[in-house]
């Protein structure tokens, strides 16, 4: 089985081994219900790194009052097994009072982008993964860390973070792994019943297909009404945004002459759906 530690002593003392063989480090943070999505952060760290360490910590600082903490699925031994099977060199396990010891009191956060989209409507949620994130590359001190291009505007806050705080690391991001239909892995998508999975996949079909317009010329800001018009129809619920930004600053675009991406966030059922494109 994956060797495991649950200590930052224990985890810098086994890095610490490997430094000093010379070994380059990976770090893939995630908080477990592992799919293929999160093997492929670990399969692209194994590449880039001679040890790849995954890290499993369900961030109670990134969920909101109302949100799914309770319910997120959790399932170590499989985790366990999955990361075992990628020949991941280690597991970080810490529980909830090692990230946050009792008096913990210092939050990371990200003025700008951490206030939009994912952040107008998850208020505190950045700041939550922002924390989390940069004491896990504190605590570790990988050569790179790698992150999926699913959570987006996620990568565009960590990539900001490790920047204006000089945190020696480079940030990889991780193309987005999609089921046969298109539909984005994630763990949430465990929340989808057997009709709402059917209709899943039109998110991916309608953020592709304002990806290809907006690309050809036409308005985004039409593009997007169409876009949540085909959602609406198709069945989705309270569509949070769908709209094309700036594929850095995350800044409202009307056309494509920057690099520009497609965003959505929707609900379907109990599920909150996120997506993106790049135009
Ligand atoms: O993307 C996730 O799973 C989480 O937000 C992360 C980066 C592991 C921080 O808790």
């Amino acid at each position: 089985m994956i060797q495991t530690v649950k200590t930052i002593p224990e985890l810098r003392e086994r890095l610490g081994v490997w430094r000093v063989q010379g070994d380059s480090i990976g770090l893939v943070p995630t908080m477990g219900a592992l799919h293929d999505g999160h093997l492929s952060l670990v399969r692209l760290s194994k590449q880039k790194t001679a040890r790849t360490v995954a890290t499993l910590f369900i961030n109670p600082a990134q969920f909101g009052p109302n949100e799914d903490l309770d319910q997120y699925p959790r399932d170590i031994a499989q985790d366990k097994a999955k990361l075992e099977a990628e020949d991941c060199d280690l597991l970080f396990l810490p529980d909830g009072g090692e990230i946050y010891p009792p008096g913990h009191v210092t939050k990371v956060r990200v003025e700008g982008i951490c206030d939009i989209l994912e952040g107008e409507f998850r208020p505190g949620f950045f700041t939550g993964v922002a924390t989390v994130v940069t004491k896990l590359l504190l605590q570790a001190l990988p050569d790179i860390a790698v992150f999926g291009e699913k959570d987006y505007q996620q990568l565009q806050v960590i990539k900001r973070l490790v920047r204006d705080l000089d945190i020696p690391v480079v940030v990889e991001a991780a193309p987005t792994v999609r089921e046969t239909d298109g539909l984005a892995m994630a763990s949430r998508n465990a929340y989808l019943t057997p009709k709402e999975r059917d209709i899943a996949p039109v998110l991916f079909g309608t953020l592709s297909q304002v990806a290809e317009n907006v690309g050809r010329g036409v308005s985004a800001k039409d593009q997007a009404q169409w876009g949540r018009e085909q959602l609406e129809r198709a069945g989705f619920g309270k569509i949070d945004y769908l709209t094309v930004r700036n594929a850095e600053t995350l800044e409202e675009v009307d056309n494509a002459s920057s690099p520009a991406r497609v965003l959505v966030a929707a609900w379907l059922g109990k599920a909150r759906l996120i997506d993106n494109v790049a135009v």
